[in-house]
């Protein structure tokens, strides 16, 4: 998608944070009081996260890492189910060991970007009913103050809640996540539901405690397009489906007509192309579709397409809720490198346009630092910028983590065919 325009190369602004995004359960290891490690130990998930990339321990290496890659900023989740692993008790071993994960992240220059929840919770909360039960938002509410009272003045650049609309939808229709349920979409909606106004509440919450706090929820917004756009309901089905996966959340996280966002923290992967079909579900979300007249598409190892473009498309439509923007995740599950290395020159570029057309972007945070605990497929999926040596757990840069230190250090996206640099 380079275009005549890069034909001397990019220089992102100052300030422009760059960085990669990781969660707890996915890279910590040991994550024995969760909701997850509960469903692992039980059988009901294929694999088990065990001691994932060890990053509890093998933090600061990792930092290190980062930061001699050029990051400057970094996306991690604090682990509820560590922090209070009984209802109302703080496990302060746990508090003070993410003191000491946001010190080393500000030693090292990376800007603590922290996500309250993303996905796992701990396995009381899950036994009560989880996001159904009726004090669910009073639990999370009580955990985000705990969060915020001890380390609100360390941290400027919050995530409340991780992806909505996935949780759901792994959760209460495919149900290959925990709790397992299936078809149930009326409790999906529900939880998404409940998601937002958990968002609503840690909003408010943060904002009374921390001065000049920036607050988002992550949300996962793919690039949804007509399969014919010649055909009024293959639009019909795109506009319903981005109706319902992406802004309906926006939407619930409304207040008096205001959004209760700081900032749009945008997840994006891939895009979906669509279909009516007059029938069932599909009249609400059209079917994913593959015609010859889309060409050749490229997909990663979870089947999700790789396109740039779409990125572009979604960061314009973002900056029409007249908020500055994040990228919070954006990666692929490839053990590929020239794919890879293709993946992010590509992204890189959507960036690019995207500031040039004066789109309010403020970073890039790419999923993921290492390969770690791809959730159901387990270590199956490599998103890292570097590989994780799943016997060692060594950490080994990719090629792409290099082109994106050259971006980092340098401000500068090289123009196309420019040699990836070798240090
Ligand atoms: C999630 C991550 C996940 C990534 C790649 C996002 O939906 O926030 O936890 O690992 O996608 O699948």
């Amino acid at each position: 998608m380079a275009g005549q325009e890069f034909a001397e190369g990019f220089r992102f602004p100052p300030g422009f944070l760059w960085g990669a995004a990781t969660a707890a359960h996915q890279v910590e290891g040991d994550n024995r009081a969760s909701d997850w490690w509960a469903a692992e130990e039980s059988g009901r998930l294929p694999h088990r996260s065990g001691r994932a990339c060890d990053h509890l321990r093998r933090y600061e290496a990792d930092f290190d890492l980062a930061r001699a890659f050029g990051h400057n900023a970094h996306r991690l989740s604090l682990e509820w189910s560590r922090l209070e692993p009984e209802p109302g008790l703080r496990d302060e071993a746990a508090f003070g060991h993410y003191e000491r994960v946001l010190e080393a992240l500000r030693a090292r220059g990376l800007e603590p970007v922290v996500t309250l929840h993303h996905f796992t919770a701990p396995r009381w909360f899950a036994e009560r009913g989880g996001w159904l039960a009726a004090d669910a938002l009073d639990r999370f509410a009580a955990h985000c103050d705990a969060v915020v009272e001890r380390f609100g003045s360390q941290i400027r650049w919050w995530i409340t809640v991780n992806e909505p609309t996935v949780l759901a939808k792994h959760g209460w229709v495919t149900g290959d996540w925990p709790p397992f349920v299936r078809g149930r979409w009326d409790l999906a909606f529900r939880v998404i539901h409940r998601l937002c106004a958990a968002h609503r509440r840690a909003y408010r919450r943060i904002h009374a405690r921390v001065p000049g706090a920036l607050v988002s929820f992550a949300h996962s917004i793919p690039w949804i397009e007509p399969c014919d756009p010649s055909r009024t309901f293959d639009r019909l089905a795109a506009r319903l489906r981005t109706a319902f996966l992406v802004d309906w959340c926006f939407g619930r996280v409304r207040e008096a007509g205001r959004l209760l966002l700081d900032y749009v923290a945008v997840n994006y992967y891939t895009r979906s192309i669509v279909r009516w079909r007059p029938r069932g579900r599909a009249l609400l979300f059209g079917v994913d579709c593959h015609e010859p007249h889309h060409g050749p598409r490229l997909f990663d190892d979870l089947d999700q397409e790789l396109w740039p473009e779409g990125l572009l498309q979604v960061l314009r439509r973002c900056a029409r809720l007249g908020l500055p923007v994040l990228v919070t995740e954006n990666g692929i599950a490839t053990t590929d490198d020239g794919l890879r290395l293709a993946h992010l020159r590509g992204h890189l570029e959507a960036l690019a346009r995207a500031l040039a057309e004066g789109v309010e972007l403020r970073g890039y945070l790419h999923w993921s630092l290492m390969d770690n605990f791809e959730w159901a497929k387990g270590t199956t999926a490599r998103f890292g910028l570097a590989a994780t040596d799943l016997a060692t757990l060594e950490r080994r840069p990719r090629p792409a983590m290099r082109l994106l230190a050259e971006v980092a250090r340098t401000g500068r996206l090289a123009p196309t065919g420019s040699e990836v640099p070798s240090a």
